[in-house]
């Protein structure tokens, strides 16, 4: 296979639905359809000053299915049988930033404060060993990774305590690369030194400049697909800790009031909910107090921290 010289731009040769891609259009209309589209199935509320961003994003799903217009894409999508485009469209669209250790106060707040309460309980008899957390829009991975690796270190299973982190994310795309836990060694910045060192593998050779997550800290987590809007969270465990970071900014407010609401009830007594920093529930009718920027327990049960 010989590589194809490059094309000045503009001349004729490009296929007629790339050439017309170049120039999408989204009529106001056409955007208010998708906007009500992608907010019934994922709750994000695309702002009318998004209709640039909505068509970049789905530009490449035109490109792939060889599509001219968004008109006949929106038709494409909403077609019953094509769950799977939709699934695709919603990688396409939701914004999947994250980082290792990203907020590090929230994780300095475990350390020093959830961990010492938890380990003093035990001891008393008032507490089990057993720890659960869930990673709700978990992205790529590195927020349960960096709850599985802290947890390992400060409540570590040779000690009998049993920590299992249940992360959670909308996007199939985002779940596979967590699942394969696998990342630039350029992300490895925000990893305290010793975290690092004990629970990464480093690449070699072709796999020079990336690093693995150790088998025994991917064993602590468990990736789900579930959407926090259509699907029934878990019913069967309370959370001791809920990180549901970066995720609540997409929202609209009923969507958000519902998510708040949904999340507490799976809250252990005493369990912590974590937003994103920017993520004020103020707004937010709920039975939650706040401890730390951007901590909350349910409000009676947050003096013990
Ligand atoms: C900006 S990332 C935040 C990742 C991580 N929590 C953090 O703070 O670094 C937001 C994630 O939320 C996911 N998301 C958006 N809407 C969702 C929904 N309705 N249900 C589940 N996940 C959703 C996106 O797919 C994306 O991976």
């Amino acid at each position: 296979m010989s590589r194809t010289a490059p094309r000045p731009e503009g001349l004729a040769a490009a296929p007629a639905w790339d050439r017309e891609i170049a120039g999408l259009s989204l009529t106001p209309a056409l955007f208010g359809r998708f906007q009500r589209l992608i907010h019934q199935e994922t709750g994000i509320w695309l702002g009318d000053s998004k209709s640039a961003l909505l068509c970049g994003r789905l530009s490449r799903r035109l490109r792939v299915l060889q599509i001219p217009t968004l008109a006949q894409y929106y038709d494409l999508v909403t077609q019953l049988d094509q769950h799977q485009e939709r699934v695709s469209m919603i990688d396409a669209i939701t914004t999947n930033e994250t980082r290792f250790f990203r907020d590090p106060r929230h994780f300095e707040f475990l350390a020093a404060r959830a961990v010492p309460r938890w380990r003093a309980q035990a001891q008393r008899g008032g507490r089990s060993k057993t720890i659960r957390l869930w990673s709700a829009g978990c992205s790529s991975g590195e927020e349960p990774y960096s709850l599985a690796m802290l947890f390992r270190r400060h409540l570590p299973a040779e000690q009998g305590w049993n920590v299992s982190i249940l992360a959670t994310d909308l996007s199939t795309r985002m779940l596979a690369q967590a699942r394969a836990g696998i990342y630039s060694l350029t992300k490895s910045a925000n990893i305290p030194e010793p975290l690092l060192k004990d629970y990464m593998l480093k690449g070699k050779s072709q796999h020079e400049g990336q690093m693995k997550v150790m088998p025994e800290i991917q064993a602590m987590v468990d990736f789900r697909k579930l959407n926090l809007i259509q699907d029934p969270y878990p019913a069967d465990a309370h959370f001791d800790v809920i990180l549901c970071r970066n995720v609540l900014i997409y929202f609209d407010l009923q969507c958000k009031q519902k998510t708040i609401e949904r999340l507490t009830r799976c809250l252990a007594r005493s369990g912590l909910l974590f937003v994103g920093q920017a993520e004020n529930l103020s707004t937010i009718r709920s039975q939650l107090k706040i401890l730390a920027p951007a901590v909350y327990a349910r409000e009676g049960e947050h003096g013990v921290y």
